[in-house]
């Protein structure tokens, strides 16, 4: 394994529709990476075919990660999977708060929550963070630092090293600004801000488990964002549909 090995996260949101088509998009993502040494690879697939692509692992190196954990471990919660349920079956990631499920009304609280049950079951966490719109007076960066203090509240220093801090701006989601994802400055600009929040919250000395940029990624652009963003891996949506754009992505990651 390299020293400074990067992540990438593959996000596969709501798809693809049927297992058969989920399982092939694994396979083949397997194949792809199985001499890679220089990038450490999650898969996040939807809830429902979780066991059946971790019983397709193998001796694959590849991690598997669900998009969403119940707040709790288990009882009357319709509709939640906890993570002692998902790492029963050897799930060992999870994305929590993406600003899609965030706009479907999940709150500061419940993202913490989230946090706080997946640390302490042992598995990482992918904190999705990011503002909604670039305003001309920069209240973005309020409404992140505030975004990153409210999910991180009641979540000890010590579980940051389990925790990835993902910056997706939402305007740079899935192409919504011309297919094109903001600039590697303005990235590197915004990780820095969110060290320095972190730095208060938790003191200098703070250390999590790496910073990734998500938004329209994809093989045109992934070099200049590691190269230039101050990111140690990317979370990747649409691109991660497709067998020869991700593997394009992972290609260049592994090899940089
Ligand atoms: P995208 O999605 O790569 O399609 O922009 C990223 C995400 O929503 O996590």
């Amino acid at each position: 394994m390299k020293k400074n090995q990067k992540i990438v996260v593959a996000n596969w949101k709501m798809n693809p529709v049927g297992l058969d088509e989920a399982k092939k998009l694994f396979l083949g993502i397997k194949k792809i990476s199985s001499k890679m040494t220089g990038v450490r690879i999650v898969l996040c697939p939807p809830m429902l075919y979780l066991s059946d692509i971790v019983r397709l692992l193998g001796n694959s190196n590849i991690h598997i990660g669900s998009q969403d954990v119940g707040q709790k471990e288990k009882g009357s919660f319709t509709g939640m999977v906890s993570a002692k349920m998902l790492s029963g079956v050897g799930v060992d990631f999870s994305i929590v708060g993406h600003s899609e499920m965030r706009a479907l009304g999940e709150t500061d609280v419940q993202v913490s929550e989230k946090i706080c049950s997946a640390v302490k079951t042992k598995m990482n966490v992918v904190l999705c963070i990011g503002e909604l719109e670039r305003d001309k007076e920069f209240g973005y960066f309020e409404f992140v630092k505030n975004q990153i203090v409210g999910s991180l509240d009641g979540v000890g220093k010590n579980y940051l090293k389990n925790i990835y801090i993902a910056y997706e701006p939402v305007w740079a989601i899935s192409g919504k600004s011309g297919n094109k994802s903001v600039l590697p400055e303005q990235i590197q600009e915004m990780v820095l801000f969110i060290k320095k929040t972190l730095a208060d919250k938790y003191g200098v000395g703070f250390k999590v488990a790496g910073f990734l940029y998500g938004g329209s990624v994809n093989p045109k652009n992934t070099q200049e964002i590691l190269e230039q963003g101050g990111v140690d891996g990317l979370l990747v949506g649409k691109a991660s549909l497709s067998e020869k754009n991700f593997g394009e992505i992972l290609r260049i990651v592994d090899g940089l």
